[in-house]
């Protein structure tokens, strides 16, 4: 069932609230991957009625970012969502979300400064509008989110705390094709060579962790120059940021200890890929 208006969607989670079913959401832009469909069947494990959202938000897009270029698919979507235990697919227009210019925005501070939020100032603002947004309009107990998003996961839970959303939070594990690239929508927009290059994002986290685990070395500036050398042999990859951070504040360390973030964002031609790796030391 997809629905495009937000009334009809809020009847139909009525009526399954008063039923007594809990509802699970798992918000994306479409596209669906392994991913999005690890996340939908974790959401029916844990609750009887899920409900997957596919926007395409213009808001968390950048001037000069791929919005045009994203890829959709919505009758694709519509038959793995079905596959994987999705009830409702809420897919609405810009027009339904954004009747009129917005004044109000959700803004987490701090946490959105470091990594992604470097290069991309608005995008989590975006995104924590949206989300608010969905929830909002979902009303649902459990969302669902990846851990690729790692920076995403973090400022959602965050905002959720702080702005009292009655809704869980659950972050599912990456989902990497089998030669280590992470899933992501964006990955159909490489090309050959492209995609050949990309491994240099697993690879360099592997390297990573052999450093840690392997080796010992703690000082995270090191590990960071050996990832930049690693990912130097690949000449169509260009880095836009590896950083190693604590994973509850998402603050420079000075050494490595406790839980981590090793997180980074490459990009190939037009094309922007992050992966990241959380370990407990
Ligand atoms: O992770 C995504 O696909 C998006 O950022 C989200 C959470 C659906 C908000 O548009």
């Amino acid at each position: 069932m997809i629905i495009k208006d937000i009334k009809t969607l809020r009847e139909i989670i009525k009526g399954e609230k008063r039923r007594g079913s809990s509802i699970g959401f798992v918000p994306t832009m479409g596209y669906l991957h392994e991913g999005h469909l690890s996340l939908i069947r974790e959401a029916k494990k844990e609750n009887d009625f899920v409900v997957l959202s596919i926007f395409v938000n213009p808001i968390q897009f950048g001037p000069n970012e791929d919005l045009e270029q994203y890829p959709r698919d919505i009758k694709r979507d519509t038959e793995l969502a079905k596959a994987a235990g999705c009830d409702l697919i809420f897919n609405p227009e810009v027009d339904e979300v954004f009747p009129k210019p917005l004044k109000t925005k959700v803004i987490v501070e701090e946490l959105t400064e470091p990594l992604c939020g470097r290069s991309r100032p608005t995008h989590f603002q975006g995104v924590t509008t949206i989300v608010s947004k969905l929830f909002n309009m979902v009303a649902a107990d459990r969302a669902y989110f990846g851990q690729k998003d790692a920076q995403q996961a973090a400022v959602i839970i965050k905002m959720a705390e702080d702005l009292n959303f009655d809704i869980a939070i659950t972050v599912c594990p990456i989902v990497r094709e089998e030669d280590g690239l992470a899933m992501s929508s964006r990955n159909v927009m490489l090309n050959k060579e492209e995609r050949k290059q990309a491994l240099a994002l697993y690879g360099s986290l592997e390297l990573a962790e052999d450093m840690i685990v392997k080796e010992g070395i703690l000082d995270p500036q090191t590990i960071i120059a050996k990832m930049e050398d690693f990912i130097s042999d690949y000449r169509l990859c260009q880095i836009d940021y590896i950083e190693i951070l604590d994973f509850e504040n998402l603050q420079e360390i000075k050494e490595i200890q406790g839980k981590i973030l090793i997180a980074l964002a490459v990009k190939l031609g037009p094309t922007r890929l992050i992966d990241n790796k959380i370990m407990g030391v």
